[in-house]
């Protein structure tokens, strides 16, 4: 299984994203956070800046959408040409048939989970994402502490993963670090979130080999 490492731009300087962007720029996707005071309590960026994103990012982006009324909102995003849109279970009534509309516009179908909520009833449904994203801190803010009690949930979706034989990405987000990156690693997870370690970084091209490095020695 390939390794992606995709640093997430709510830690990066908000006045500066296509410098930012460029100091990352050996990274997979760029991961960018879109909150909208409801789902979560805390504010982002919205459409506008999305479009202004897909113009200057030379790698693509991966949305994380932590808005209510996925079902509407999902697809509006994906028609930015956002290569991977993912919304979150909860915030979802209907997620098969969104995650079908996000396909049918052209984007990768993600579905992201809370950590205190259960992906069980989506793993017969794996056929119908791309990736499944399980938070590792509750979604919101970045610079939080990896919940390594969310591992089991991981492994559950990964060896599931594994027995259909599809190529679903399993993405982790929040506390991933040089600390905590194995042991998502070893889980299962390939698609690893990373703000406050890489934006944080003195050296971010430093920090991605090195955690690209710690992932692939545990990859499945
Ligand atoms: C949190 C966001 C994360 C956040 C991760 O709700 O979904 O993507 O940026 O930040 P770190 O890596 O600093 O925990
Ligand atoms: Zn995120």
């Amino acid at each position: 299984m390939p390794v992606r490492i995709d640093p997430s731009i709510l830690a990066a300087d908000f006045a500066n994203l296509e410098s930012e962007i460029a100091r990352v720029a050996s990274a997979d996707l760029i991961h960018v956070d879109v909150m909208d005071n409801h789902f979560v309590p805390n504010l982002t960026l919205g459409i506008p800046v999305v479009e202004s994103l897909q113009r200057v990012s030379p790698l693509p982006l991966d949305l994380h959408l932590m808005i209510t009324d996925a079902d509407h909102w999902a697809p509006v995003y994906a028609e930015t040409g956002a290569y991977s849109v993912t919304f979150h279970a909860e915030a979802a009534t209907d997620a098969v048939a969104t995650a079908r509309r996000l396909r049918e516009i052209g984007a990768r179908a993600g579905l992201a989970v809370k950590p205190g909520t259960d992906i069980a009833p989506y793993l017969d449904l794996l056929a119908e994402f791309d990736m499944l994203l399980i938070m590792t801190v509750e979604p919101g803010f970045g610079g939080q502490s990896f919940m390594a009690d969310t591992m089991p949930k991981l492994a559950q979706a990964h060896a599931a993963v594994a027995k259909s034989g599809l190529d679903v990405w399993l993405q982790v987000d929040g506390g991933i670090s040089e600390k905590t990156i194995e042991i998502a690693a070893a889980a299962g997870a390939d698609t690893f979130v990373a703000g406050s370690s890489v934006f944080g970084a003195e050296n971010a091209a430093a920090q991605i080999d090195l955690l690209r490095e710690l992932a692939a020695k545990h990859s499945h």
